[in-house]
């Protein structure tokens, strides 16, 4: 890297929105250590493909791409009003076909969605134009992004005081600012130590296939100056039993109303691999991940993904031609493997199913 991308990469932000050009610039996640690109994208078609490719990923930031994306969808159009409501429930449609797992997707559209309806529906003030309302549906998605850092900032203050200094952490996949507006959901207490002069030690899974871990989570970690290793998947195990680790934090895609939580294929594996080490497995998220209306864990749509993933992973194949593939990108860890989950709102614990709707009505 030039000395002008380590500068940058103090703080990259995944999802940036340029008012001058009137576009949304993307961190190219997909490129990452090695390349720091930003994608220019002026359609809803372009930030569905660069969600679909995982060029944006990670739950909240997915949600606050598709957000601009439902903007660039309709900033062009001249019509009527109700022509407009109609078109932004296509591009919220449209844009939800993207991943279906991360449930902060559906939660961003469907936020755009009551905002257009606000403004443009049967109860609407008369006053509002077509021009009015294409200004405030980018107004909206930008402050989802603005609301998105100040929710992870306060998960993080919960997710410290079950800290210590000095203590080992294990984390899985990418749950940091790259994968939020910033400061993460899982990574949001190392940023948040740092600023206070507390160490923790962390551990970094590599997470195969697509390598969030390594090429993500120990980038902008290494990036911040917090004390990273970085280990393969199949590592986890041996690091516990060494005593290295004395808590694991995760991110998720979405929480059932039961407490199962869907994150990244291997999360499962780490949590089994916790509770047979005494060791507490913490999942951190902002309200948004949490779906009452998806009852189990066996209710989330896991995406599967393409083979070439697995087959082919590092720019060469490492499998035989037509071997047979299996690629979740995501697996459920059931409630009784989460010691707590960590939102804006505080730390929540089993029973969950009471405790998650409680925190909803509080
Ligand atoms: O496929 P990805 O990279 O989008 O998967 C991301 C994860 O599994 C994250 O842990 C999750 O989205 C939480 S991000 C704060």
């Amino acid at each position: 890297m030039t000395t002008e991308q380590t500068k940058q990469a103090d703080w990259l932000q995944s999802v940036r929105w340029n008012s001058l050009e009137d576009r949304l610039d993307l961190l190219d996640q997909r490129l990452l250590p090695d390349e720091i690109v930003y994608l220019e994208l002026t359609t809803s078609e372009q930030v569905w493909d660069a969600i679909k490719q995982l060029a944006v990923r990670g739950a909240p930031a997915i949600g606050i791409a598709a957000a601009f994306g439902v903007y660039l969808g309709v900033r062009s159009f001249s019509g009527s009003r109700d022509a407009l409501l109609a078109e932004v429930n296509r591009q919220c449609d449209y844009l939800a076909t993207s991943r279906p797992t991360a449930v902060n997707l559906f939660w961003a559209l469907d936020r755009m969605r009551a905002r257009a309806e606000a403004l443009l529906g049967a109860a609407a003030s008369e006053e509002t134009t077509v021009e009015s309302a294409q200004q405030a549906l980018l107004d909206e998605a930008r402050a989802i992004q603005a609301e998105d850092e100040e929710t992870c900032r306060l998960i993080g203050e919960h997710a410290l005081s079950l800290f210590e200094d000095g203590m080992g952490v294990l984390t899985h996949c990418n749950a940091g600012g790259l994968a939020t507006a910033r400061y993460g959901t899982a990574l949001a207490p190392m940023y948040l130590a740092l600023e206070k002069g507390i160490t923790l030690k962390v551990f970094a899974d590599e997470t195969r296939p697509v390598l969030q871990g390594a090429r993500l989570t120990a980038f902008e970690l290494q990036q911040a100056g917090v004390d990273v290793t970085l280990i393969c998947d199949n590592m986890a195990g041996a690091v516990m039993a060494k005593g290295w680790v004395q808590a694991v934090i995760v991110g998720t895609d979405r929480v059932a109303a039961n407490g199962d939580v869907a994150n990244k294929i291997g999360t499962y594996s780490v949590a089994v691999l916790a509770k047979a080490h005494g060791i507490p497995f913490y999942v951190a998220c902002p309200m948004s991940t949490i779906d009452l209306n998806t009852p189990t864990g066996a209710d989330i749509p896991i995406e599967e993904r393409h083979e070439d993933e697995i087959t082919q992973g590092f720019g060469k194949r490492t499998a035989p031609q037509g071997v047979k593939v299996f690629n979740p990108a995501f697996d459920v860890t059931p409630n009784e493997y989460v010691t707590a989950i960590i939102t804006e709102k505080g730390i929540v614990r089993a029973p969950y199913g009471d405790n998650l709707r409680k925190l909803f009505t509080e």
